[in-house]
């Protein structure tokens, strides 16, 4: 069986964060998520997530799709896997990976699994222009690794050396678990380092493998808020590449912004300065101008969504929305429909073609088919307690300028007169018009100007 072991107890320290560095987002999604995805897309059946500092959070958030083991205190990376127990009569090869890693790809994963099938530990190296604090890989004139040695414990030769660990290994999982309890804590930090499996295992007579990555954006670890912005760019330029592969078009790359769980289809164009959040879709043929923000959008096909946005919310096919719409809280908009400026739907519905284009707010209200609502309406949908719909039938006409006063019904084919109040329900076919008589008073005009 293929497992997976995440370590993910430490607090980060560097991240200046209360939140488990772990649970830091990239393109939106948690650090740990991404890895606990890309293992399984690897081809593990089982995953351990080791956690510590915070692990109430990262519990939670990650509940179902991960098991735990608790690590407390923590006394190092060799200690972290040891309090995976659910692992050790496991047969089979075994992934431990440093939580810290969030660009690691599932072909990464794939080349490591396969890698272990002949040897008993593959470690994922990488080679460095600049190998800063990270551990040292030192070779034997074979090519097998003889020794890690942490940045902390090198000689000044040693820190010369310029092929690192990546904290990403591979094990035969017996004999993962059968020398962990060799490890020792002899070292500069007084910690257990998974990292002394190497010498331990030469001892042996057991050799160890390097993988070196191609790839060292995908290697890099995340220590720091600079670091998690690097991660962030690196995930987005892959998320929009591969979306490009699939007949997205973006106008510029490298300012539009896609979740790690959105869901584009080909011919959508997206103009910069899109933000594509959560669970949004966006079907063929549908093009996002600038300034657009979406989370959790459904959008149809060929529409056309203008700086405007959409959270929670979904629009059918055929429709225009913007520039400067609104539309949240499970609003729905059927197709064909224009919803043009400065408009703002909240729990709406909004029946097939019907027209709502200028200045305007619906809330909490149930819209027909062929309705068109005016300029300048509003639903006063809250008394400042409570809040009420408006419902307004198929064919209805709201002119501009109109109050519907909640709860209120507007029949079908009903007409509501231009710069109405309207209090009370309206049946079908009639009209309402609810305003103070104009009184027109001769000459005044030409009074007040000359005054
Ligand atoms: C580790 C490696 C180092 C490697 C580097 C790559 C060891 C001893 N060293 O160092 O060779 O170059 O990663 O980034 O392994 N963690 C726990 N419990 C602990 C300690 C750490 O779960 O007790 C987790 C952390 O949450 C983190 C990961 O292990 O996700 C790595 O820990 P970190 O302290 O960042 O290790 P490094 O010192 O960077
Ligand atoms: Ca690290």
């Amino acid at each position: 069986m293929k497992s997976a072991i995440l370590m993910a107890a430490g607090k980060g320290t560097r991240m200046q964060s209360d939140l488990p560095k772990v649970m830091h987002k990239v393109c939106q999604k948690t650090m740990v998520e991404h890895l606990i995805d890309t293992v399984k897309q690897a081809g593990a059946e089982k995953v351990v997530t080791v956690v510590g500092y915070g692990h109430e959070v990262i519990e939670k958030a990650m509940e179902g799709k991960t098991e735990f083991a608790l690590q407390e205190p923590q006394l190092g990376t060799g200690h972290a896997v040891m309090q995976a127990k659910q692992c050790e009569h496991v047969q089979g090869e075994t992934l431990v990976v440093n939580g810290d890693c969030p660009c690691l790809t599932a072909d990464t994963f794939e080349e490591l699994y396969q890698e272990v099938k002949d040897a008993k530990m593959v470690v994922l190296t990488a080679i460095l222009d600049d190998p800063s604090a990270y551990g040292r890989i030192i070779r034997d004139e074979n090519g097998f690794i003889q020794r890690i040695i942490e940045f902390k414990d090198c000689t000044e030769d040693e820190k010369k050396i310029n092929e690192i660990n990546t904290g990403i290994y591979a094990f035969d999982n017996e004999t993962l678990f059968s020398n962990l309890k060799d490890i020792q804590n002899n070292n500069a930090q007084s910690e257990y380092y998974i990292t002394d499996l190497v010498e331990i295992l030469n001892k042996k007579g057991l050799k160890v493998k390097a993988v070196v990555a191609k790839d060292n954006e995908e290697v890099a670890g995340v220590n720091d808020k600079y670091e998690l912005a690097r991660a962030n760019q690196e995930m987005q330029k892959r998320i929009n590449k591969e979306w490009m592969k699939k007949g997205v078009t973006m106008i510029n790359p490298d300012a539009t912004y896609i979740g790690a769980d959105v869901k584009l289809e080909a011919e959508v164009i997206l103009y910069p300065n899109v933000y594509l959040e959560g669970n949004t879709t966006v079907q063929r043929g549908t093009t996002i101008l600038p300034q657009s923000f979406l989370d959790n959008a459904i959008i149809g096909k060929d529409c056309v969504i203008d700086s405007s946005r959409i959270t929670d919310s979904e629009v059918k096919d055929n429709c225009t929305v913007g520039p400067f719409a609104h539309l949240r809280m499970h609003s729905v908009v059927e197709s064909k429909n224009r919803i043009g400026n400065f408009v703002e739907f909240k729990n709406t519905n909004f029946g097939f073609d019907s027209r709502c284009a200028h200045l305007t707010y619906i809330g909490d209200s149930d819209i027909g088919s062929k309705v068109n609502i005016g300029c300048g309406v509003v639903t006063v949908n809250y008394d400042g307690k409570n809040k009420f719909r408006t419902v307004v039938k198929d064919g209805a006409f709201i002119g501009s300028n109109v109050n519907l006063i909640a709860p209120l019904t507007v029949g079908e084919n009903a007409v509501v007169a231009a710069g109405s109040t309207a209090t009370e329900d309206v049946p079908d076919g009639d009209m309402a018009i609810g305003r103070c008589r104009q009184e027109n008073k001769p000459g005044y005009g030409t009074k007040y100007k000359n005054k």
